[in-house]
């Protein structure tokens, strides 16, 4: 499903994203990624999303190799894999609804389609009956759930999730981890980027972990020890 082979990220003389990452992920696994501020984590998350390219090495998703993958076709790969930020990232003059249903308009999708979707979507982080409020009208825990729902519009495979926490408090924080591992359950691939002890312990999943850049343990049933 995922493939990091080798993979660097140098982005200046002195400023090493990644180096050397060997990493795969099968389908439908919750892997964490954990390492200290400013160990290449988000650099990890940027080559998967193509928002950054590599230095070195390859990245696979799903069979497909986009180490050097066109901006005409960005777009498809944003499809298969769905992100989610710390900071929300929601458009605060839309909507609940109008903030997810752009992301299907600026797709191109149809209206009927989007009419499908959509109320499907905010069923499963459960805010079908808060779709007429604006983001500043939500809680923290709410918004990330709002983006939650965005990311899961084209039923991607993989749903990346950089310190989606590291902005609410614990029940928030436990209410979002539920719904990432619903998700997983559905079947989608989670990666999850994260700084929380307690969330890592709990999930009793994959974690990997990072330090300046390189990959330095990944375990099965893995425990947060920084
Ligand atoms: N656009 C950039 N230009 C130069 N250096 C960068 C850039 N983005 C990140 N870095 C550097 O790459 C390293 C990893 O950063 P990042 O992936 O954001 O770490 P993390 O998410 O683990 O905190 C850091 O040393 C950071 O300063
Ligand atoms: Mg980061």
């Amino acid at each position: 499903m995922i493939v990091l082979k080798n993979l660097s990220k140098q982005y200046t003389r002195d400023s090493v994203g990644l180096h050397e990452v060997d990493l795969h992920i099968q389908p439908g696994e919750f892997v964490s990624v954990v390492g200290q501020s400013g160990t290449g984590k988000t650099t990890m998350v940027k080559l998967l999303i193509a928002e950054e390219r590599p230095s070195a090495g390859k990245i696979e998703i799903g069979g497909w190799d986009i180490t050097n993958i066109s901006r005409h076709d960005v777009p498809l790969l944003r499809r298969q894999i769905g992100v989610i930020f710390q900071d929300f990232k929601l458009l605060p003059q839309k909507t609940v609804l109008e903030n997810v249903e752009f992301a299907l308009e600026v797709a191109g999708e149809r209206k009927s389609r989007i009419q499908q979707v959509v109320p499907r979507v905010l069923d499963i982080v459960g805010l079908s009956h808060k779709n007429e409020r604006y983001p500043h009208q939500l809680s923290g825990g709410e918004q990330q759930r709002v983006a939650i729902a965005r990311a899961l519009v084209h039923r991607p495979k993989i749903l990346v999730a950089d310190e989606p926490t590291g902005n609410l408090d614990s029940i928030n924080t436990q209410e979002i981890i539920e719904i990432l591992k619903k998700i997983n359950e559905f079947g989608t691939t989670i990666l999850l980027v994260t700084h929380n002890r307690e969330v890592v312990n709990q999930l009793k999943r994959r974690v990997v972990t990072l330090h300046d850049g390189r990959l330095i343990s990944d375990e099965h049933k893995g425990k947060y020890r920084l």
